[in-house]
């Protein structure tokens, strides 16, 4: 089991280098939304998916496939892409629509997360839905593992953090050891204050309030579940593969 004195949380991109992550596994949280979203599709039978930092990535591994076999994806400050086939928002993200599909996203924070990420012995994605999966993957870990929020463009976000400390709260059953990381104790501490209202809080946060004009009511009360999902989406040589499908 990963343990909690030796784990840390990252509370934004920007907020760490690539090389600390070396030697090191990681989850990515974006719970709004490009994780929800990503977990989403892999439960209803997207074949893998490829997450990428810029629009043009996406673009360029998109004319290296069958037009049939693919589908562009993702947002651009929270606005769906012209020319993509989905945006970001998880509840797209159908068995109708992706079944079988490989998926190429793009978003403005979980993306290039997951990319910065890159030097990690092992990458998960994680967020409410699939909460339970996350837990039992670090139980598998002896390495040091970092929660890492995507947040938004820099800075953390209320979302993200409250995932993280769910995380870390199931982990040590609700007692916090003494002898963790400054950003174990802030992610747990916020998750105690919040834990009983995650879909009020969650819904009041700056990442909400700037989606709101943007995207489906549906999106909030959806990333908000806990365990609906069990999918463990694991990175291996730049893809996403469900590693529990
Ligand atoms: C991101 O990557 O920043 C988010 O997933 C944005 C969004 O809500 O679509």
């Amino acid at each position: 089991m990963a343990r909690l004195e030796y784990m840390d949380v990252y509370f934004s991109v920007q907020a760490f280098q690539e090389e600390d992550l070396r030697g090191k596994s990681a989850v990515i949280i974006d719970v709004l939304r490009a994780a929800s979203s990503m977990v989403t599709a892999l439960n209803n039978g997207a074949r893998k998916i490829i997450p990428v930092g810029a629009m043009e990535d996406a673009v360029r591994i998109a004319q290296t496939m069958d037009a049939k076999d693919y589908l562009l994806c993702g947002e651009q400050n929270g606005n769906t892409i012209e020319g993509f086939h989905l945006g970001n928002s998880p509840l797209e993200y159908t068995k109708e629509v992706v079944a079988d599909k490989t998926l190429i996203i793009n978003t403005t924070n979980g993306t290039k997360a997951i990319k910065k990420a890159s030097l990690a012995n092992k990458i998960y994605v994680g967020c409410f839905l699939n909460q339970q999966s996350i837990l039992e993957g670090l139980k598998e870990h002896d390495d040091d593992v970092v929660l890492i929020c995507s947040g938004w463009q820099g800075k953390m976000s209320l979302e993200d953090t409250l995932f993280a400390g769910s995380v870390i709260y199931e982990m040590c059953e609700g007692k916090l050891p003494e002898n963790t990381k400054d950003g174990v104790k802030i992610a747990f501490s916020l998750y105690e204050k919040y834990k009983e209202n995650l879909e009020q809080s969650i819904g009041t946060s700056d990442h909400a309030i700037r989606l709101k004009e943007l995207v489906p009511d549906g999106d909030i009360p959806f990333v908000c579940q806990k365990n609906k999902f069990d999918v463990l989406p694991t990175m291996k040589d730049g893809i996403l593969i469900n590693f529990n499908g």
